[in-house]
Parts: structure tokens; sequence; C-alpha cells
């Protein structure tokens, strides 16, 4: 029989990239029987070898079992149908940054998910307002915000819309919880807290780079060892995904008004050039292979 936790018997994560297969990671290693959907089989291949490769790494260095490790893969069932998410009582979508790929999955979802499910989304700058009206029962749709590495990051943004009813708020954060992370509740405005502050700082530093006022290792060394960061801005672009970094300053600049969100034009010039972090291989840094796990 399989757990229940907080009350969800069986979730769903839509979108096997970078975010969606860590919240499909953390769900199953805290007992939830987890779909992890997405159209491209490919995409699910690399999100179930990802997943491996961390849980492995935490068997290596004694944090878990090897036995631990194989349940918590084996509560993961990879799939490209909708057709299983009926029976879901939480679908957490983790598909790209963009409004309109996140406004047609949702619209598609109501022909598919139980009227009853809470409907989460892992966007990091979309209103969750605005993606709420593109469904039936807003009130049970919330945004749970993970942070990249999800396996070992303890933050979860929880944000509420302004349709979210207590219910499903107080649902989530037990959730978050019971997964073994913190949960912090904010209020739905562009970029929320987490990305309204780091955004900036990592769109300034590419101006840096921009304006040679010094090169990517110097740039990342000055706030690793003299701020203490554990990574530096360029780098941890490299591992969020420059496109992702894009999207959200463009979220900021449009949603807030304020020139002092406008992109990095070079940002944007690596993004159009597809240097798009770890997961191309090549961003700020080259990597030896793209996975961006
Ligand atoms: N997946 C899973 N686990 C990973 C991992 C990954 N990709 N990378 C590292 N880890 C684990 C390691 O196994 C290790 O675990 P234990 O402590 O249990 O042994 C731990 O993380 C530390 O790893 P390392 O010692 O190898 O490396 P490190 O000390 O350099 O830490 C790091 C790596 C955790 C990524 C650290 O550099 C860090 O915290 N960086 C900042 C990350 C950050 O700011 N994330 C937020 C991004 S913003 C976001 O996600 C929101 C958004 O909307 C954009």
């Amino acid at each position: 029989m399989a757990d229940q936790i907080a009350g969800i018997r069986l979730a769903a994560v839509i979108g096997a990239g970078t975010m969606g297969n860590g919240i499909a990671h953390v769900l199953a290693a805290a007992g939830l029987e987890t779909q992890l959907i997405d159209a491209e089989a490919g995409a699910l291949e690399r999100a179930a070898s990802t997943i491996e490769k961390n849980l492995g790494r935490q068997v290596a260095r004694e944090r878990i079992s090897a036995e631990q490790a194989s349940a918590t893969l084996s509560r993961i069932r990879p799939t490209t149908s909708l057709d299983g998410i009926s029976d879901c009582d939480l679908v957490v979508e983790a598909v790209p940054e963009v409004r309109d790929i996140k406004h047609a999955l949702f619209e598609e979802l109501a022909g598919h998910a139980d009227p009853a499910a809470v409907l989460a989304t892992n966007t990091s700058s979309i209103s969750i307002t605005e993606l709420a009206a593109a469904v039936d029962g807003p009130d049970r749709f919330i945004g749970m915000h993970f942070m990249n590495p999800v396996p070992v990051m303890k933050l979860v943004e929880v944000i509420r819309g302004l349709e979210t009813s207590d219910e499903t708020l107080t649902l989530v954060m037990d959730l978050c919880s019971a997964i073994g992370k913190v949960p912090v509740e904010v209020a739905d405005y562009p970029g929320f807290v987490s990305n309204r502050i780091l955004m900036p700082m990592i769109n300034e530093a590419v101006f840096c780079l921009m304006e040679g006022v010094a090169q990517p290792e110097a740039i990342d060394s000055v706030m690793t060892l003299g701020m203490n960061h554990p990574m530096g801005p360029l780098a941890l672009a490299d591992l969020i995904g420059l496109d992702t970094c894009l999207s959200i300053m463009r979220v900021l600049h449009r949603d807030l008004g304020d020139d002092k969100y406008r992109p990095c034009p070079l940002l944007a010039k690596y993004v159009a050039a597809g240097r798009l972090g770890r997961k191309s291989g090549r961003g700020f840094y080259e990597y030896e292979s793209g996975g961006g796990s």
C-alpha cells in the first residue's frame, strides 16, 4: 500500500527537466508514488538517469541506503501520457518558464485532472493568480517554487494566488514540511521574493562582464570569497539556465515596469546563441557534457 503524505496519495510532476526531475526525486524519496510526465520520451530517459545519479551520490556519501535509493526510483513512474493524472491528488507543473506553454498545459489539464486535485506550479516568476485563471478551481491552485538543485536546497517558496484557499495553502505547507523542505509563504508579485532579489544580482554580474569590468572567474570570485556565496552569480546562472534567467528578467521588467530590471543585452545574446549554461554544455563557462544535473 502506497504511503499517504499530508493527505496526498498519488502525485504527478509534469515536465522532466532540471526542476521536474528534482521535484519527482524528493516526492518519491519521501514515500509518495509519483508520476513523472513529459511529452518527450528522451527527456524522461535523461531525467531517470539524473535521478539515479543523484541517488547514487547520496548512497556514496552514506546519506541514504542502497535500498532507499532503489525504493525511491521504483516509486517514480515515467510516462508521456496525461491519462493517469485523473488519479492524482497533487499535480506539480514544471514545464519551461514560458507563459504560453504553461497556459496551454493548464488548459489541457482541465480535461484530465481530478476536479478536487491541488494544482501547483513551480513557476519562478509568472503570476500565480494569472495562471490560476486558466483552471476551473483557482482556489486549488498554488505556487510551489523549489530551488535548484532540488534534492539539496531546503526552501520551497509557497505563493498564494488571489483565490488560493486556506485549505490548499495548509495542505501544501504541510506537504513541504513532510518531505523535509522548509516552506516560506510569500504573496503573488512578479518574481516573488527569491527571484526579485536573485535575478537582478545575476543580471548585474552579466553587465559587469559586458562592460569589461572583470572576467567571469573574477566576478564570481568576488562574490564567493568576498560575500561567502556558495557559487558566484555567473556560475549560478549557468546552473539555473540562462534562458530561465532571461525569461525571469523579462517578467520583472514588464510586470514591474521599471527599467532597473532591463535584461542585460549580453544575457539575451548568449541565449540567442544557444549558450544556455550547464544544460547545453556552455554558458559563461564550458562544461564537459550537457545535462544540467
Ligand atoms: N543534485 C543533487 N545533489 C547535489 C547536486 C545536484 N545537482 N549538486 C550537489 N549535490 C549535493 C551533494 O551530493 C552534496 O550532498 P551532501 O551534503 O549530502 O554530501 C551537497 O549537495 C554538496 O555538494 P558538493 O560538496 O559536491 O558541492 P558544493 O558544496 O559545491 O555544493 C551546491 C553544491 C549545493 C550546488 C552549492 O554550490 C550551492 O548551494 N549553490 C547555490 C545554489 C543556489 O543558489 N540555488 C538556488 C538557485 S535559484 C533557483 O533555483 C530558483 C529559480 O527560480 C531560478
